[in-house]
């Protein structure tokens, strides 16, 4: 059977059953409390705690609906036969039902679609229960109706009808409150199928369970693989649904391994389906996600040298397969969405790529750093820089990553009232790749002021602040009187000179002490950790220009910076001035 008219078949067969039919809701869901849709269940949130009647919104109390839906919670199984990021789920629902009601109505409809609509033989089929908590307070009693409906109502024999505990075989709630409770799953050849849950419960937010006034029926069947049993193949890669897109992978990158193409089938399906929703690539929520999705595609174009144009291709094959179904897929704007995803990425790992070398070892927070500042995969870590990274954990870097998140967050929503930076040290912020560069542009090029400064002016010049944006750097610094216009275009010039000289920019790091002793400069206001680095301009840090406590993003090397230029000298105060510069291109 055509995974087209499984779907129709299912609708089909609710409808004449007094089912309404519903369509699909967004993958961004209008619940707060979670960020993608992971369930048929969760459009229906409201009509299950009877805030809202089904009657009226529907014409009947029960619904039907083939439901787009995203888990990150299999995220790292995604390679093998079975698990998915995006997928599609077959569910029913009831709602506003009396006592332990709609339990052997929705048990009979699901044996009869599987034996007599799917003609899967009954001896096939086994199924769990719930066996029940034990009592105390809260607890929920063993689902006897369920075991007897199985039993007694379709005969079902006893052997075939295990009972397992609040684990196993109970479900819910999405996001962080919501119905919930007992399921009994469907399992055919020993693999389950069908997920039958009885929201008899409403969970708290401090997971206290309250009986609802009414109960409801939630199933879930997921697509893909009730598609890959019916068509004979355990690899829901292999079914037709993904058929396409695999065959032009393989076509396009002869040289992967099934893993890799099972991973890329399903970032780029899903990415589409994403942006189909108005998801758009951020470092933030949902965004975050995409962003992730793709990302690993296009380290995977770059790391096994893949050409053609995989993205266009999967938007392309995305519509055809699946815009009758879900015409949103076909809209243009989703492949600007990946393709201009797919320059930010090249734009901001060239950088990253530069920086590589620079490490003899790879600890987490650098791999986190790499990652945070230019975009650089993991994965791309880990493979180009083997030496350095062989001792760095995945792990690890997850917990960098998780840590930052949440400083991130509370630090983001204080300053800039929510609007995401991609990078925000204090001294430098850039919202995108393309003002990343300039800022990182403008960073080296403000070591080389201070540096120079101090050739020219003395010792005196101390840093006392600075604040860079893409548009300019502002350099503050004790001095005791206005700079003349000859000394101004004195450091001006030992600035341009030294970035003509193309000098590498590298960094060393070293306890505080030693390197203090290294004789680089450091900022007196600033609280240094134990560990610092010492970036510095020239061929060895003994005969650096410049050297200073840092803890970067730089330029690789000077000749990038372009043309220095100091717009502006003025007092800010009683013996500190201020210069403002720019760099080419930024003027
Ligand atoms: N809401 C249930 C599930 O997602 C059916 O498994």
């Amino acid at each position: 059977m055509q995974s087209e008219e499984i779907r129709k078949s299912f609708l089909e067969f609710f409808r004449t059953r007094g089912h309404a039919v519903v369509p699909s809701s967004s993958l961004v869901p209008d619940d707060p409390s979670v960020l993608l849709t992971t369930a048929g269940m969760q459009q229906f949130k409201r009509y299950f705690t009877g805030e809202m009647d089904a009657k009226k919104d529907y014409g009947s109390a029960s619904v039907v609906s083939v439901q787009k839906c995203f888990r990150t919670s299999d995220i790292d199984e995604v390679g093998d036969k079975t698990h998915l990021t995006f997928f599609e789920m077959l569910g029913n629902f009831s709602f506003g039902l009396s006592g332990q009601g709609g339990k052997k109505e929705a048990i009979q409809y699901a044996h009869q679609y599987l034996t007599e609509i799917l003609g899967i033989n009954p001896e096939r089929i086994t199924v769990t229960v719930f066996a029940g908590d034990n009592p105390p307070a809260g607890g929920v009693p063993y689902d006897s109706e369920s075991f007897d409906v199985w039993h007694k109502d379709i005969g079902l024999a006893a052997d075939k009808i295990s009972k397992h505990d609040r684990k196993d075989n109970f479900w819910g709630p999405t996001g962080n409150e919501g119905p919930c409770g007992p399921t009994t799953e469907i399992y055919v050849d020993g693999v389950e199928v069908w997920n039958l849950v009885f929201n008899q419960y409403y969970q708290q937010k401090d997971k206290t369970l309250e009986k609802l006034k009414t109960s409801g029926v939630d199933t879930g069947m997921g697509f893909e693989r009730l598609t890959a049993m019916l068509q004979g193949v355990e690899d829901v890669f292999a079914t037709d649904l993904f058929e396409p897109l695999i065959k032009k992978i393989n076509e396009t990158a002869p040289h992967l391994k099934d893993r890799e193409v099972r991973i890329i089938a399903d970032h780029l399906r899903s990415s589409v389906f994403l942006a189909a929703d108005g998801v758009r690539p951020s470092n933030k929520e949902a965004g975050y996600i995409l962003r992730r999705l793709l990302r690993r595609v296009l380290a995977y174009q770059v790391l096994y040298d893949i050409h053609g144009d995989i993205l266009a291709d999967a938007a392309k094959i995305v519509k055809e397969k699946f815009g009758a179904f879900y015409p949103e897929v076909a809209n243009p704007e989703i492949l600007e969405v990946l393709e201009s995803e797919r320059d930010k990425f090249q734009r901001a790992i060239a950088l990253g790529i530069k920086e590589l070398p620079k490490y003899k070892t790879l600890t987490a927070k650098d791999a986190f750093y790499l990652y945070e500042t230019f975009g650089l995969p993991w994965e791309l870590i880990a493979e180009l820089a083997p030496a350095a990274a062989k001792n760095l954990v995945r792990k690890d870097f997850e917990e960098e990553f998780s840590k930052h998140q949440e400083i991130s967050r509370a630090g983001v929503e204080k300053k800039f009232g929510g609007h995401g930076l991609l990078l925000d040290t204090g001294e430098l912020k850039a919202k995108d790749e393309n003002e990343l560069n300039k800022v990182v542009r403008l960073h080296t090029a403000t070591h080389l002021l201070q540096a120079a400064l101090r050739k020219v002016l003395g010792n005196e010049v101390q840093q006392r602040g600075s604040d860079i944006t893409a548009e300019r750097t502002r350099f503050d610094f004790a001095f005791p009187r206005k700079l003349t216009a000859e000394e101004i275009k004195k450091a001006e010039i030992l600035v341009n000179e030294i970035i003509e000289k193309d000098l590498p920019v590298q960094f060393k790091e070293m306890p505080k002490e030693e390197a203090a002793k290294t004789g680089a400069l450091y900022f007196f206001k600033e609280k240094y950790p134990d560990k610092v680095k010492v970036y510095y301009v020239g061929r060895s840090l003994g005969d650096a220009f410049s050297k200073e406590f840092c803890g970067g993003p730089h330029v690789s090397n000077t000749l990038v910076i372009g043309k220095f230029k100091i717009a502006k000298e003025e007092a800010v105060g009683s013996g500190v001035r201020r210069i403002r510069a720019t760099v080419g291109g930024i003027e």
